[in-house]
């Protein structure tokens, strides 16, 4: 049978969903208050790295309407919500754009529609939060509507693994939206897991994440490490590698960046915390990340000396190689902490083009310094010459 489907939310998890599941045969509305991005999906330009110009113009002249007009969601028999789930000026989870999106729709929701939430959120959040939000906006009771929680794991810029080959997991808060969700992805995902409960699903995504961030900040301690005891840190990691179990190597970085990693487990440690348990781990590496620039501020300064009226090239200052996302990006605090120093930071970056106001600056040799921040795989290092250089990759 034909679902129809809408999707909240045309981000870098909404939008490669909703391309997929119009790919599938489903008839698919997307929908995002980003006037100008509906302008530019509707011009046919993607805004995602991961998904072609090309798959957005096939996409929309197939079964993918885009737009801002929430009403369409009265046909829909499965609504989507995939948007921003951030931390609030205090650090703290900011589930605002889960509320107004449910504002915008729920008074369209028809009866027996499933709604699936794949924003990460903290575990409690699709029963306790959005079954009685969605209530409170429609005129629908909790039993006339079905909730499922399926977290996204997509993973921009990732050649091997994307939407379709990830194993995905969902959970209802019944049997019935459980087996609905379930019947929806298997369309486009190969391999589509229910688990026990929403609870363990959201627990699952927040597990992942937190792995990565605990790890990676340990990586980025252990370099610290190696810079004072001049080992260099991937030689360790490399031989560490060599063992065939219970090893997964993890790679330094000028700290963690992007909307989840460095996001997600604070939403783990603030219901902690509501619940009188501690989360040691995640404090760490939250403390550890935060430093991270900062250090190599001090880094610099070893380096050059007093960095008064220095000229230092930053270059990549996206959050990760190969993308353009600058949420949460670390290289915002090496600039900032730079910059307090008296230093004059210019930053090249092409796929980011544009940021707070700044343009991306040619890579040449008028530098005192330049800090390797992001190595895009465009990149071509060997126009910085012999300009100092340090590089966050590594602890030499
Ligand atoms: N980016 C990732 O790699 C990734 C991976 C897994 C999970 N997630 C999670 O998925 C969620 C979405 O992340 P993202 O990276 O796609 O965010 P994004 O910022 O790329 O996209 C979110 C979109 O939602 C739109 N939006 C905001 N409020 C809206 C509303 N009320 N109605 C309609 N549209 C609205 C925004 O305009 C934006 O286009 C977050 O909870 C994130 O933690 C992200």
């Amino acid at each position: 049978m034909t679902s129809t489907v809408s999707v909240i939310g045309l981000g870098y998890v909404g939008l490669p969903l909703a391309v997929a599941a119009a790919a599938s045969g489903c008839k698919v509305y997307g929908l995002d208050i980003n006037l100008d991005k509906i302008q530019l999906l509707k011009s046919g330009i993607s805004p995602v790295e991961d998904i072609s110009n090309f798959e957005i113009q096939s996409a929309i002249s197939g079964n993918l309407k885009v737009g801002s007009d929430f009403s369409v969601i009265e046909n829909s028999s499965i609504v989507i919500i995939c948007v921003p789930t951030p931390l609030d000026l205090n650090r703290k989870p900011n589930l605002s754009f889960i509320e107004s999106a449910v504002k915008s729709f729920a008074n369209s929701l028809s009866k027996s529609t499933l709604v699936i939430l794949e924003s990460t959120v903290q575990p409690g959040t699709t029963r306790d939060y959005l079954v009685p939000l969605i209530s409170k906006y429609s005129t629908l009771t909790p039993n006339e509507f079905n909730v499922a929680y399926s977290p996204e794991r997509i993973d921009p810029a990732n050649k091997k693994w994307n939407l379709k080959n990830t194993p995905k997991i969902v959970a209802g808060v019944n049997p019935t939206a459980t087996k609905q969700a379930k019947d929806f992805y298997s369309k486009f995902v190969h391999n589509v897991i229910d688990c026990e409960s929403p609870e363990v699903a959201e627990l699952a995504k927040l597990l992942e994440n937190t792995f990565r961030y605990i790890n990676i900040s340990f990586i980025n301690e252990l370099s610290m490490f190696c810079r004072s005891f001049g080992v260099e840190i991937n030689q360790v990691i490399s031989a560490a590698s060599t063992k065939p179990y219970g090893f997964m190597p993890f790679y330094p970085s000028i700290g963690v960046g992007g909307h989840c990693i460095p996001v997600d487990p604070l939403y783990l440690s603030d219901k902690a915390r509501t619940l009188g348990v501690q989360t040691k781990f995640i404090d760490l590496a939250d403390e550890i990340n935060l430093q991270l620039p900062n250090f190599f501020v001090k880094l610099a300064k070893d380096k050059i000396g007093d960095l008064k009226d220095k000229k230092i090239l930053v270059i990549g200052v996206s959050f990760k190689p190969n993308v353009a996302d600058v949420r949460e990006t670390p290289a915002e605090a090496l600039i900032i902490g730079l910059r307090k120093q008296g230093a004059q930071v210019f930053w090249h970056d092409d796929l980011v083009k544009v940021w707070k106001d700044e343009k991306s600056v040619a890579i040449d040799q008028g530098y005192d310094l330049a800090i390797i921040a992001t190595a895009h795989a465009y990149l071509d290092l060997k126009q910085i010459g012999d300009t100092p250089v340090i590089d966050s990759r590594s602890s030499r």
